[in-house]
């Protein structure tokens, strides 16, 4: 349905799902992609700036994908395009498209979101998938929010006043354990080294929280274990064998997701 359309897929930053997936959306809808995965490649190693990539690469693309590691970038771009641009990920910031795929399986997992205990777990500072995500859940009624995190990486003020704006149940805590059991929805992140100003304090926060089959034994037997992916060591390998595990799930939907986004984004009907 998208022949002759064309995705550019701009990432000054690693990814592997996130652009597997955009290109792979793409190309099952008939379309093309080009882009680059490393800026080394690009002109941006001769100094070019993301204003003038953007208004260069909008020319070629009929949507742009982008992700860097600056929080805002993908917002400042979209002055300067001609076509959609889609924030594929902005520093620290916002990942929009990961909460696509978060809450359509959420949704599909537990019927709804309204009413649901949601522990979000690990780099609460730097995750960009849960600043998201808590936005994108504000439009639902009687979530309560159990933030666990160590102080060190709590939610951001802007996120704190987001939350109280939109009268958002939440609690902040730091051990994780002793809240399990009154979560439907557990959502696990990586502690995220490559924004951290030190390596002395990633190393100290790094093992903070490590889901293993024991910590699970009093969780709800209906609990849904989410994580954004790519896992470190936050959840032992044990537990994907546990039924409640959802994390593979949400890749799968984070395809489906893009395609739908691309298509909206194209004003093509199927
Ligand atoms: C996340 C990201 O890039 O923010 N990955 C993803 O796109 N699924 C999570 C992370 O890097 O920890």
């Amino acid at each position: 349905v998208a022949a002759h359309k064309k995705l550019a897929t701009l990432f000054y930053e690693p990814s592997t799902r996130t652009n597997f997936s955009f290109q792979t959306a793409m190309m099952r809808l008939g379309g093309s992609v080009f882009g680059f995965a490393d800026p080394s490649s690009s002109s941006v190693s001769k100094g070019e700036s993301i204003k003038d990539t953007v208004k260069m690469v909008s020319n070629y693309a009929d949507v742009v994908v982008m992700r860097t590691p600056w929080e805002g970038s993908a917002k400042a771009a979209s002055l300067y395009s001609n076509v959609p641009v889609v924030n594929a990920g902005d520093g620290g910031h916002m990942h929009p498209t990961q909460t696509m795929a978060d809450r359509t399986t959420i949704t599909r997992l537990r019927g709804g979101v309204d009413g649901l205990c949601v522990g979000l777990c690990g780099d609460l500072k730097n995750g960009r998938t849960v600043h998201s995500l808590i936005k994108a859940l504000a439009k639902f009624n009687d979530i309560k929010f159990f933030l666990i995190s160590p102080r060190e990486l709590a939610v951001p003020d802007y996120m704190r006043v987001f939350m109280r704006e939109h009268q958002m149940w939440f609690t902040e805590v730091t051990g994780l354990e002793s809240v399990i059991p009154q979560l439907d929805v557990l959502y696990m992140t990586r502690i995220q080294r490559e924004r951290f100003a030190s390596e002395e304090e990633y190393l100290r926060l790094k093992d903070s929280y490590i889901l293993t089959p024991e910590k699970l034994e009093n969780a709800k037997a209906d609990l849904s274990i989410l994580h954004p992916l790519p896992r470190v060591n936050e959840i032992t390998v044990a537990v994907d064998k546990d039924p409640r595990a959802a994390y593979w799930r949400q890749v799968k939907n984070g395809k489906y997701i893009r395609m739908a986004l691309i298509l909206k984004l194209l004003g093509i009907q199927v």
